[in-house]
Parts: structure tokens; sequence; C-alpha cells
């Protein structure tokens, strides 16, 4: 995937509409893990797609459980608790939901089958702790070795078959710092019951210290209930799995949303659904994840929600938000969004008990007092506490999120008060909801003059396209390509046969077209016409019907839609002086003639055209002049466009030109 720096968020105002959310981490990968421990097959259903789930399932294909697409459904076969591959080098990612229970699962099996494997992850996994669950396990007679620091991945696993674990004492894990440490053991000690036939007894496990953020570990209790576990739980001090338990497959299990990523939009809806609400899909009163008390805690602060069994409505309720002062031990997660709304608070907010902050992706109680800070809010941070008091004065601000997506979602939240908001590295959302910005971007609305634009105008076989295209991309921008809607326009007349001169004509099918846009493709009346599009005869008379001022107005309308947040780059001939006159950075691209024929004619050779050079050239001139001296928008830079000759230039270098013009003329600060 092409990696974009930076998102500049515009200053947005208002949001409303309705949005899926993506599967819950949480669920998605304890799901898969024991679909893949268990007994034939599960057919999962809405699993999230994302970073994390992706290391999972490489993991289990590792590991030679059955994996296939069925549709939108993923059907997992199990290994029903037998090592097949006994020797496996896997690598996780920053999952902390993969690491911990697959090191415990593993080391179980190859504690009694006998194997080797090796779990490593990237930098930041590699200092997320893991001894008291290594502890723990090598309290059952697990071999576990650390292959970089002590207490820390990664770790190998191995031992011989037929070996014996020790499970007649309880084995004690410290529940203080990580929640994770208990599921793996919950989820992986089944494995050790004797469900296999082998001699079984009770295995009991016992806390060691305050457990917190038990809701996850009630999501591992009733998702290993589906799978045929009852577990046997004494308060959150004791949980016993009765000898003899086996992973059963339920046949089909579907993951919930994500209550963590709805908090997003739960925030979004209390500072800023004004006029209709934001309705968020998947996940509600019945949903058995402790995030969904996120509602809670926003209810507090002023949110107007209604909840059913698996949606939510969210409209502004007080505002400003209602500062408060909470224990978030129980939504670990989704108190990060609380830091942010604090900011729209009509007093300080503080956040307690929220030490594991500073074990997860980063240290986020660090971070977030860091980045909120920039934004102007000034924050206390203490081991286990976050407080945030308002800015008085809203700065602009570059976010850095850790490799956090989190991190990402939560600033994203910031951009409501009148001045843009940058995000470093947006796609780390990838770890659990790659199309985050997407989903904001549609809920989301801001004045039309807020939304950037940078056009680039120039005459043809200038390279405005590669330019304009590249740019958005890098940009995480829109991109319109107005030469297309004149072609299109022409395509269409020519299909409906009506006269290249006949303005009023032309005018009244495009009011009529059908138009959709998919990336680089588009579609007219429901066929991908891209390639038609540029066909000879149909750029000739899209140069003919441009000239034409009703079909001109009749295009205004359409083009000017494509100003969405984020931002806009438009390339075309009068995109900065007719069509955006406010664009805040205006690009008139010029080549030597020569140049632009040499650029076209190796074009028309890729595509299997022969052509020639001189004549090529001639060409673009006669269109050149015929451009510049029509009556209608004449092709000629605007006042305030910068003038770019790329004759000499790659696309890489004008691309890097523009962003350095652009970057000048940001608020963001070096
Ligand atoms: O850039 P292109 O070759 O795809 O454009 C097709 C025709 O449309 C071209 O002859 C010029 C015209 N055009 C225009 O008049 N104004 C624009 N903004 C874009 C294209």
């Amino acid at each position: 995937m092409f990696a974009i720096p930076f998102l500049d968020l515009p200053p947005l105002t208002k949001a409303s509409g309705q949005i899926r959310l993506p599967g819950s981490k949480s669920i998605s990968n304890r799901v898969l893990l024991l679909a893949g421990l268990a007994e034939g097959s599960t057919l999962v259903h809405d699993l999230l797609d994302s970073d994390d789930t992706r290391v999972m399932i490489e993991a289990l294909r590792s590991l030679g459980c059955g994996l296939a697409q069925e549709g939108a459904a993923l059907r997992v076969t199990g290994i029903g608790g037998r090592l097949s591959v006994h020797q496996a080098s896997l690598f996780l990612g920053n999952a902390g939901t993969a690491m911990r229970p697959l090191a415990a699962a593993l080391a179980v099996l190859a504690a009694t089958q006998g194997g080797q494997f090796e779990l490593s992850g990237v930098a930041r996994m590699h200092e997320r702790p893991i001894g008291d669950l290594v502890d723990a396990l090598r309290q059952l007679g697990c071999d576990i070795q650390y292959l970089g620091n002590d207490g820390y991945p990664p770790l190998r696993l191995a031992g011989q078959p037929q070996g014996q674990l020790a499970t007649g004492a309880p084995v004690r894990v410290r529940g203080d710092v990580s929640s994770q440490f208990l599921t793996a053991l919950l989820l992986a000690l089944p494995l050790a019951s004797g469900g296999d036939g082998s001699p079984g007894a009770d295995i009991v496990i016992e806390v060691d210290g305050e457990l917190i953020s038990k809701p996850y570990v009630e999501i591992t209790l009733n998702l290993l209930a589906r799978f045929g576990i009852t577990v046997q739980r004494d308060g959150w001090q004791r949980f016993t799995i009765p000898a003899g338990s086996r992973y059963r497959s339920p046949g089909a299990v579907h993951v919930e949303g994500d209550a963590s990523s709805a908090s997003y939009f739960v925030a979004l809806g209390a500072i800023a659904a004004v006029d209709a609400p934001v309705l968020i899909e998947g996940v509600g009163n019945a949903s058995i994840q402790g995030d969904v008390r996120f509602v809670e805690a926003a209810v507090a602060m002023g949110a107007d929600v209604r909840m059913e069994a698996n949606r939510i409505e969210v409209r502004r309720g007080a505002w400003p938000l209602r500062a408060i002062t909470l224990d978030c031990n129980h939504i670990p997660d989704a108190a990060m969004t609380l830091a942010v709304m604090a900011m729209y608070a009509d007093g300080p907010t503080r956040l307690t008990n929220i030490a594991s902050w500073r074990v997860k992706e980063t240290d986020r109680i660090a971070a977030m007092a860091i980045e909120l800070r920039k934004v102007g809010a000034q924050v206390e941070e203490g081991a286990d506490f976050i407080e945030v008091r308002p800015p008085a004065v809203w700065q602009p601000a570059a976010i850095h999120t850790y490799d956090d997506h989190r991190m990402a979602m939560c600033l994203s939240l910031a951009a409501f008060n009148g001045v843009p908001v940058r995000i470093l590295d947006p796609q780390c959302v990838g770890k659990t909801f790659p199309d985050y910005f997407e989903a904001l971007f549609k809920l989301a609305h801001t004045h039309h003059d807020q939304v950037p634009v940078i056009t680039i105008d120039g005459p043809t076989a200038s390279g405005k396209g590669t330019l304009a295209s590249t740019l958005a991309a890098s940009l995480g921008y829109h991109f319109l390509d107005s030469g297309s809607l004149y072609r299109v326009a022409a395509l269409a007349s020519l299909r409906q046969g009506v006269a290249d001169s006949d303005g009023p004509g032309i005018a009244a099918l495009i009011a009529k077209l059908k138009l959709r846009f998919d990336g680089p493709r588009l579609y007219l009346e429901g066929d991908e016409v891209s390639d038609q599009l540029r066909r000879e005869d149909v750029g000739s008379r899209a140069s003919k019907i441009s000239a034409l001022g009703d079909v001109r107005a009749a295009l205004y309308a359409l083009q000017v839609s494509f100003r969405r947040p984020p931002g806009l780059v438009a390339d075309g001939r009068d995109m900065g002086t007719v069509i955006f006159p406010d664009a805040a950075l205006k690009v008139f691209l010029t080549a030597s003639p020569a140049t632009r024929a040499e650029r076209r004619h190796n074009q028309l050779i890729s595509k299997g055209i022969s052509s020639n050079i001189d004549d090529l050239r001639a060409d673009l001139e006669a269109r050149d002049a015929r451009d510049r001296t029509r009556a209608i928008a004449p092709l000629q830079p605007a006042e305030d466009a910068l003038l770019l000759d790329n004759s000499a230039q790659t696309v890489d270098e004008s691309v890097a030109q523009v962003l350095g013009w652009w970057e000048e003329r940001r608020p963001f600060g070096a």
C-alpha cells in the first residue's frame, strides 16, 4: 500500500449519518484462536480485517489450520488440540491479542506433544511485558526462553512428546498489569485438562493482585462457553477449568462490531451531531464487550444517547460537554476517547486507574499528554491518571501517533475547533480500523470553503494528471480529473447522437448523467467507461464541446461537488481560474512542446499505437493555441498561480516541488 506520511484534517463543524462498525478486535482474535484449536470447522462471520487479525490468521496458517474464504465469511478448520506442525517461527506484529494467547497455547502444546516455536513481533511488541504470563506457564513446567530481554518477547517455547504438566496445584498469575495474561491462560489451559484422552484433572488459576480490565476476561469466558468450555469463577480471584474440557466448534460465530471503535463515533455524535444523529450499527446494549460502557461515560459528559440491542444513536446533548472525574479501569481502551472529549468540556476532566495505558501500543498516558498539549490543552499526568483542561486557544498541530491506532483515531476528534489537525502516519489505524478516516469523512461535514483545494492547470500532455493524482494519493485527498468529465459528456453525447455544437442539448444530457467514481474508474449508467474515455474520437469531441458555455456551466456543480474533506487536488484547464478561484495552492504546469510531444509519443507506443512526433507536436501546438484563445475559460494561469515547467523534471521531482510549496502554506510548522 502507498504510505501516506500525514493526513491533514480541515476544521470540521458537524456530523451526522450512519456507520457500520468493523468487527471487534478482541472477539475476532479470540474466536480465531479458539476455532484454530477446536475440532471441526467454524464459519466466522463479520471478522475484523486488520493488521492484528491478519497476523493471527497467518499464525494459524503456519500451524496447519485450514482457512478458506466463503463469501464474506472465513471458514477455520481447527487442529483439534493436536499439533500437526511441531516447529514454526511466528511473527505477530504488535498484536497483544495474538502474542499472549498464542504464547500460552503453544507453550502448553509443545510441553505435552513436543515441538519448538518462536514468537516475535515489531520492536514495540518486544517492549511489552509478558513475564507474568511466562512465570505462570513455567509453574506448570513449560519450557520458555527469552530470546531478547528477560520478561519480554521474542520467546522460544519448547518441549518433548508425552510431556506432563504440573496441573495439580493452582497456577498463579498476576492480574494487575494486563488482563491478557489471565485471558491467555484461560484460552490455553483447556488443552491440558485431559480433553484429549490423557489423564486429566481440574485446572485452577488464581489471580494475584487486583484483576484489571475485567470486562475483557468476561469476553474470554463468554467465548470459551461458546466453544464448549464452562469455566467456574469464584469472584475474580479463582477460575477452574473442568477436567476433560475440550473445544467444540459451535459451527458458526458472528463477530460483533468493535465497541472500542464505536467510542470515536459516540464522541463524534456528542461533539458534533447537532442537526441529525450519528447512528452506529454493530454494537449496542446486547454486546458482550465491556467497552460499550463507554457510552455511560459519554452520557455523563452530556451525550444524548439511545441504545438498542445492536445499535447506538447519538446526538449532542450538553454543550460544552460536562467535565467528569472517572475511574476508567473497566474501559481502558475507550477511555482514551474521553481524554479528547475532555477538551470540549466545561472544566478539568480526570481519568483515573489507567496504569495499563502505559504498557499498550505505546505509553498512552505520556503520548496523550504530549499531543493534547500540542493543540492547546493543559494536561497533568501521573503514574495511573491523566487530567485534561480544555484549551484556552486551540492551536493547529501535527500529531504524532506512536504507531498507535487509538492515538490517531482519538486525536482526529480534535478537528472540531476551527483549526486544522495533522495526523502523522495515519495508516496506523490499520491495526483495528483500516477505513477509519473514510468513515469519519462520510459522517463529518465542514463549510465548503474550509476544504483545502490544490489546483493543477496546464496544457495537454503537460503531465497534470500524473502530478495531480500522485499528489492526491500522497496527501490522502480526493482527486478530480476534470478533463474526464468533458470526456464523459462527449461520450454520452456521441452515444445519444447529440450534435457536438448543441450546447443546450449536451447540457441537458449532463444534468441527467448517472456517474459513479471509484478511485480512477468512472462508471456511466453502470458501465465502466474509463478506457473508452481515452479514445481519440472522444478526446477530440471533448475538446470541441469544452468551448461551449452551456457545457461548461452544466459541469460546474459536478466539479465543485468533489470538494469534500479532507481535501481535493483538481487538474484541468480552469481549476484555479473558474472552478476553485479560492484554492489554497494553484499550480500552472507546463513543459516545452518538444517534451510534451515526446511524452505523448511514448504513451502511444506503450499502448501499441504508432505515431509521428512532428505531427504530434504540431497537433499539440494547434490545441494550445485554440485553448489559449477561446472566448470561454481560455487556458491561462491564474494570477496567483505558481508556474512549474517540468520539462527537465521527473514525476517525483515535480511532486516534491509542489508538496514543498504546499508545506510552506500549511500552519503546522516544521
Ligand atoms: O485533460 P483532458 O485531455 O482529459 O481534457 C479533455 C478536454 O476537455 C480537453 O480538450 C480540454 C477540455 N477541458 C477543459 O476545457 N477544461 C478542463 N478543466 C478540463 C478539460
